[in-house]
């Protein structure tokens, strides 16, 4: 074993930024940007939004990014700047519109707010992507690594950019024995960032360092044979990459019981609208309803269509259960079929034909939910 927590020993590198050998801190960081530099520019990932780096794209990208694999990302992202070329575009479309284009990335606040931003974009500023710190965080859904993705990437302007990837590389380079998802680990690598972003190219370094976290230093099995950085990075040296970043006991999500109605009559389909504020606002949904702990779905269902006076010549049939995890709380959510005799109004429901349902935006539970019936949206 060569490091610990407090950097007595392990690398050069984590030894010079530890403040052990201050002297030689400059060269050490000098010699990391300048290997992992080499390594991005033979082995960068060729995406659509590398190869034209332009404000609005990295913008739009950076926003996609947030919690989704770039190779869900890509198809999302080329549909979506064909549609919405620039800001002005953006910015003058329909709401509904934008979130039919973001539909199956999930987390549609980010949609929300990127539209917001690029209506604030052409409001205070000129239609142009503002290139300070300040400007952008004020912008809707534009947080401290979103602001330093766009400003190093878009402008080349000397700012971290640290995301989940970035940090597991840092933990493990210098073997960083705060916990995972820690405000004591972001404090920690941000310092460590800092100290080690070379002021030419530093969207080059911050893309680099995402690279190598999504490509070769992966949460469970980390390729350190091909690493770049192995021989400075503290984990690899004492035999155990995994360790870091630590982690303590993910604490238990609570999981809602849902009960949804896939309610057809004639060829169409019953919907309703989410309330506009809090989860998935404003997106459309089967009718569905929250159940108390231990209240038995069938009885829920059997419950609602009285109340609501629905009558069905057959039984409701069960499709199945969805499960779906949000970062918070997970649905876990029966799917009933029913056949009422008539259009039921009322409760807020509309009937929509197969081809209407493609138009209006759904969360991807739901998709699910439809595709237990065998219908694909
Ligand atoms: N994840 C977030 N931003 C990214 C980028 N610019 N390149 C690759 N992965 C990313």
């Amino acid at each position: 074993m060569t490091a610990t927590a407090e950097g007595k020993t392990g690398t050069p590198l984590h030894r010079a930024l530890k403040g052990e050998r201050p002297t030689t801190a400059a060269d050490h960081s000098r010699e990391l940007a300048t290997v992992l530099l080499a390594w991005y520019a033979e082995n960068r990932r060729k995406l659509p939004w590398r190869e034209h780096p332009t404000p609005y794209w990295v913008f739009v990208s950076e926003m996609m990014l947030q919690q989704t694999r770039v190779d869900t990302v890509i198809p999302y992202f080329l549909r979506f700047v064909s549609r919405f070329s620039t800001p002005a575009d953006l910015a003058s479309a329909p709401e509904e519109e934008v979130l039919k284009a973001w539909e199956g990335l999930g987390y549609y606040r980010r949609a929300k707010n990127l539209k917001r931003a690029m209506e604030q974009v052409e409001q205070r500023h000129n239609g142009e992507i503002p290139t300070s710190y300040e400007a952008l965080i004020a912008l809707p859904g534009v947080g401290p690594y979103m602001a330093g993705a766009i400003l190093s990437i878009a402008f080349n302007l000397r700012y971290p950019a640290i995301d989940g990837n970035v940090q597991r590389v840092f933990a493990r380079l210098f073997a960083l024995p705060q916990p995972s998802g820690s405000p004591a680990l972001q404090k920690s690598v941000h310092q460590l960032v800092e100290a080690v972003l070379p002021s030419k190219a530093p969207g080059a370094f911050n893309q680099a360092l995402m690279d190598l976290g999504a490509t070769l230093c992966l949460p469970r099995d980390p390729v350190c044979s091909v690493c770049p950085l192995r021989e400075t990075c503290a984990a690899f040296q004492e035999g155990q990459p995994t360790a870091y970043p630590t982690t303590t006991p993910r604490p238990h999500l609570p999981e809602v019981p849902r009960i949804a109605l896939l309610l057809r009559c004639a060829g169409e389909i019953a919907v309703e609208q989410r309330p506009t504020a809090g989860l998935l606002g404003g997106l459309w949904q089967l009718p569905s309803r929250d159940l108390q702990p231990s209240q038995p779905p069938d009885k829920a269902v059997a419950a609602w269509l009285l109340e609501n006076e629905i009558a069905s010549p057959k039984p409701p049939r069960y499709l199945g259960r969805i499960r779906h995890t949000f970062t918070h709380l997970r649905w876990v959510m029966e799917v009933f079929e029913v056949c009422p005799t008539s259009f039921v109004q009322g409760q807020g429901l509309h009937w929509v034909s197969p081809d209407e349902l493609r138009q209006l935006t759904l969360p991807k539970a739901y998709h699910k939910a439809l595709a237990l019936a065998g219908l694909k949206l």
